[in-house]
């Protein structure tokens, strides 16, 4: 079983051994190897049980060591990373030969980020590489916001857990790409879009498409419960809805429902909030001993886009 503790050092040394370490981050929580080892790579592959044509995302904690992964930065690419790193922002850059084709699953392209978690930065700048990771849940399922989230589904296949309290934002990283100088976001998460733009301009959403995803975590069923997940709308909710139902709602009570199984994103109406509690509310719900759960939209501007979008993953629909 997996040690859950804030010991930098001894997260080093296993991975320095070219074990698997789960780290926090402010997103959700990490399940993090060597990205310059192969074998550490493919452990995490096999520790996911995630296909290996789903590439994962690099993590350091400086621009100067960035410059050893990848061929170039672009001047948006640098313009996002001044204004946004450390923070929930991934950024898709050429790489260069030192990044395994494994982790990039054969593309020309390592997405990075450097991670605004405390733990986390000291981790990496004790090391002289740095950490693939993927959201540290079973390929599909609701990504982790806290080590007992970890420890619950990886316990018995890593040793160790860094303990970093819940994840701030709760949601995954922004993921953004360069396309022909178009800033292209891949997935939308923690950094709304709105905040980008103030940056960069206009920039295009990549449409998505599960039989050819050029983000895999943009498959249509992803971050999904066990248990069967319905969106509706409230008026809906109400009447399908019966004694074995959960309700993941967004800031006040369904009328006329026990409330013992509705859980408020935001009962203040803040989306911040909302994001942070959204993969926690929605395993707490699945845990329950419930047939189904149903869900509502939030409002669909700044981070309630990204909410939305995992809300219609965890639901399997378009
Ligand atoms: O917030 C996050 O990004 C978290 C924390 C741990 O940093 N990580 C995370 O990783 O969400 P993961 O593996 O669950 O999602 C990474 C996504 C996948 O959808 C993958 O397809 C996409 O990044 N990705 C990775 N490399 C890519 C590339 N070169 N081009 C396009 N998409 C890429
Ligand atoms: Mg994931």
């Amino acid at each position: 079983m997996a040690i859950i503790g804030k010991d930098i050092k001894r997260a080093q040394e296993f991975l320095n051994n070219g074990q698997l370490v789960a780290i926090p981050t402010e997103t959700v929580y990490g399940l993090a190897g060597n990205a310059l080892d192969e074998s550490a790579v493919l452990s995490i592959f096999e520790t996911k049980k995630r296909p290996s044509f789903d590439p994962l995302i690099v993590h350091t904690d400086s621009l100067e060591k960035l410059e050893q992964y990848v061929l170039e930065i672009p001047d948006k690419a640098f313009l996002l990373a001044k204004a946004f790193w450390p923070g929930p922002l991934t950024l898709l850059l050429p790489k260069k030969i030192i990044i395994p084709d494994l982790v990039t699953s054969g593309l020309d392209t390592v997405a990075v980020r450097i991670p605004n978690h405390a733990l986390t930065l000291e981790l990496l700048t004790g090391l002289d590489f740095p950490l693939a990771a993927p959201s540290a849940n079973p390929f599909g399922y609701i990504s982790p916001t806290s080590a007992q989230h970890v420890s619950q589904q990886l316990g018995d296949e890593i040793p160790y857990i860094l303990d970093g309290g819940a994840c701030g934002i709760g949601i995954e990283s922004t993921i953004v790409g360069f396309i022909d100088g178009i800033t292209t976001i891949y997935r939308l998460g923690g950094l709304a879009v709105e905040t980008i733009e103030n940056v960069v301009g206009e920039v295009s959403l990549m449409p998505h498409s599960s039989s050819n995803p050029q983000a895999p975590g943009m498959l249509k069923s992803h971050y999904a419960p066990r248990k069967p997940f319905y969106l509706k709308d409230r008026s809906s909710i109400l009447s399908l809805g019966n004694e074995n139902s959960g309700y993941l709602l967004y800031d006040h009570y369904l009328d006329g429902i026990d409330r013992k199984y509705q859980r408020l994103l935001s009962p203040k109406g803040d989306l911040k909030e909302a994001a942070h509690n959204l993969f926690a509310y929605l395993r707490a719900l699945d845990a329950e001993p419930l047939d189904q759960i149903y869900g509502e939209f939030v409002p669909d501007i700044n981070l309630g886009r990204a909410i939305n979008d995992r809300l219609k993953r965890a639901a399997a629909i378009d």
